[in-house]
């Protein structure tokens, strides 16, 4: 989603925010644009391709010591040059970048028209310089606030007044937007990783917080304008995780970080055999939870279908795994012995944050299972499990969710453990099980060639099924949301049982299946499914663990090593995620960036 940088210092903000906009790239965007003022003049330049032509835009810019840039993913307003940020008001003054969504920029709109201001744009973010333009009354915090108090919805501003060069503002309401401070310079970003480069002493705004830095300083000021003390943190990240190390894509550097997520993840928890999580929950808690919600979007509730399984197998609480944008408004049944399990990568994602408000205000116990330390969700949560993936840049989630998925197996145990639910010898060599994986996905990601052969075979198909019975079926939702993400090209991701009651319809002589084959108690079934899709002329690709699994009945098998089956999505989600790769580069498309979707999905 939409991103933002800002720059104010002794150096030249113009690469600044060149660069601070390339580490914004992998949030996904469809345009982008930067606004400096230098000697007095502002410069404002937009483009709807790469960051790299707006490097070309800006060659002739003056040198400038303050700046703000924006990557933006459409809302309001089509993907064209007049509706990419930087916004200026009528008298091109006031300027200023924008995430979020205004919900009552319509109204505000026709009051300043009225007013005689022009618009020039179709987006809701315009309305704000113009309001600022508007109040003026030659303070500038004073005029934020009253604008900031008048608008509805979410916002993380960066603010300039072209008669103010030494001034940068910046505020934010539900988006999240951070100050970079670093000697001589200040920064503004919607993440950290925008202006790592540069420092790692951050201070993380809280809504309706106002910053004002100039070079030497930076203050901030709550709603009511009294000044906050300014909470410094240092962010523990590399700014080399957001290199590609040689990978010819993000994607498959991450990818084949998959091991190393997993034994991290491990590593980091498992001490002397035992599990040890960090969490304010009693083992009475524990013994009295009824139910158990896990709540995610996309990948991520993918990985909390993981949970489900693992977590009823061994505890039998049930389990029920709700879609984030639909949990907020389905006035939920919750009751005080639930425990509800967030899960997010990002931990921005804003259905995902909705619903960890609503759990909270009814008191729910919860945890959060989060990537990125020191956002949102990792800052609202009572409890929070820390996925060991490093940063991830490529929008296609892969070893994020490798570890979303190590985690919650873990969590699994750990409650097993304490509700004594389930056999301890038995519990402790499914541990070990898990200590083994590393090098059993190892193996997987060994075998690549195969992958990329059969990518090969599909890579001009229409459409492409995944079809697999149980936690396979998991597997195949999430092999299914790759393909289709990345490559454009249409997949299903299918119950097996479920196909002849209607997509059975769609199979045609010729039409690609990836089939799941993981659960050894699930293979009768699976195999009169495989027969009935062949019988309509379907391609099967069958990706097994089994040894038992009948090769003859299909077109082509990829045999995978043998673990324990609750762990089966670690290492056979790899395949799908290589093909959905190699697809998606021999069609020649962007791996890293795939149109229309955004890395941290901050709009609901
Ligand atoms: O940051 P989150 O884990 O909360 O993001 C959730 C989804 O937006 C995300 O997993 C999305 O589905 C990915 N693009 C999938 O690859």
């Amino acid at each position: 989603m939409c991103g933002i940088v800002g720059y104010i210092g002794e150096n030249d903000a113009n690469s600044i925010l060149i660069n601070g906009l390339r580490k914004l790239e992998y949030r996904g965007y469809d345009s982008c644009g930067l606004a400096t003022i230098s000697n007095g003049e502002l410069q404002i330049s937009k483009t709807l391709n790469r960051i790299e032509s707006l490097t070309a835009a800006i060659q002739n810019n003056g040198v400038s010591h303050i700046g703000i840039g924006h990557t933006r993913w459409a809302t309001h307003g089509g993907v064209c040059e007049r509706n990419a940020h930087p916004h200026t008001d009528s008298y091109k003054k006031f300027i200023v970048v924008h995430n979020g969504i205004i919900e009552n920029y319509l109204s505000l709109k026709k009051m300043l028209k009225e007013k005689g201001y022009t618009f020039y744009s179709d987006t809701d973010t315009e309305v704000v310089p113009n309001l600022i333009d508007l109040y003026y009354n030659g303070n500038l915090l004073e005029t934020v606030k009253k604008v900031t108090s008048i608008i509805e919805g979410s916002f993380a501003f960066g603010i300039l007044c072209k008669d103010r060069p030494n001034e940068l503002i910046a505020t934010k309401r539900n988006s999240p937007l951070i100050v970079g401070i670093g000697n001589n310079e200040n920064f503004i970003a919607s993440d950290f990783s925008a202006i790592l480069k540069y420092t790692n002493k951050i201070c993380i705004l809280e809504n309706d917080d106002i910053a004002i830095l100039n070079e030497k300083e930076v203050k901030v000021y709550d709603k009511n304008l009294d000044p906050k003390q300014v909470t410094i943190k240092e962010i523990d990240a590399d700014d080399s995780d957001s290199e590609k190390n040689g990978y010819d894509h993000f994607m498959l550097k991450e990818i084949n970080e998959n091991t190393i997520t997993v034994k991290k993840t491990i590593d980091y928890y498992v001490i002397d055999g035992k599990i040890n999580f960090d969490l304010n929950l009693t083992d009475n808690d524990i013994k009295n939870i009824k139910q158990i919600k896990i709540i995610a979007c996309g990948t991520a509730m993918h990985a909390g279908l993981n949970g489900k399984n693992i977590i009823e197998k061994l505890t039998r609480i049930p389990v029920s795994v709700e879609v984030a944008s639909e949990f907020r408004y389905s006035d939920p049944i919750l009751t005080e012995n639930d425990l509800a399990i967030f899960i997010s990568q990002s931990g921005e994602t804003a259905d995902t944050i909705a619903c960890l408000e609503l759990v909270k205000k009814k008191g729910i116990k919860h945890v959060s299972i989060v990537n990125v330390k020191d956002s949102t969700i990792d800052r609202l949560s009572e409890n929070v499990l820390y996925t060991k993936a490093g940063t991830e840049i490529a929008v296609a989630s892969t070893k994020a969710y490798i570890a979303q998925v190590m985690l919650i197996d873990l969590f699994a145990i750990y409650l097993a453990d304490k509700l004594e639910s389930y056999n301890k010898e038995e519990l402790s060599k499914i541990l070990n099980y898990a200590i083994e994986l590393p090098n059993k996905m190892q193996e997987v990601l060994e075998m690549d060639s195969m992958f990329c052969d059969y990518a090969k075979s599909i890579s001009n198909c229409r459409d492409v099924f995944f079809l697999g019975r149980g936690l396979d079926y998991y597997i195949a939702l999430e092999g299914s949301l790759k393909l289709k993400e990345i490559s454009y090209i249409h997949s299903e991701g299918t119950q097996f049982g479920e196909l002849k009651h209607g997509p059975i319809a769609l199979m045609e002589e010729g039409t690609p299946a990836i089939v799941m084959a993981t659960q050894e108690k699930l293979l009768d079934k699976t195999i009169s499914n495989i027969k009935e899709i062949k019988a309509r002329g379907a391609r099967v690709l069958a990706v097994t663990t089994l040894k038992e699994f009948p090769v003859d009945i299909v077109d082509e098998v990829i045999h995978l090593p043998k673990v324990c089956e609750l762990f089966s999505p670690l290492e056979a989600i790899i395949p799908l995620q290589l093909i959905a790769y190699h697809v998606t580069v021999n069609k020649g498309l962007d791996v890293d960036k795939p149109r229309n979707l955004a890395k941290s999905v901050t709009v609901e």
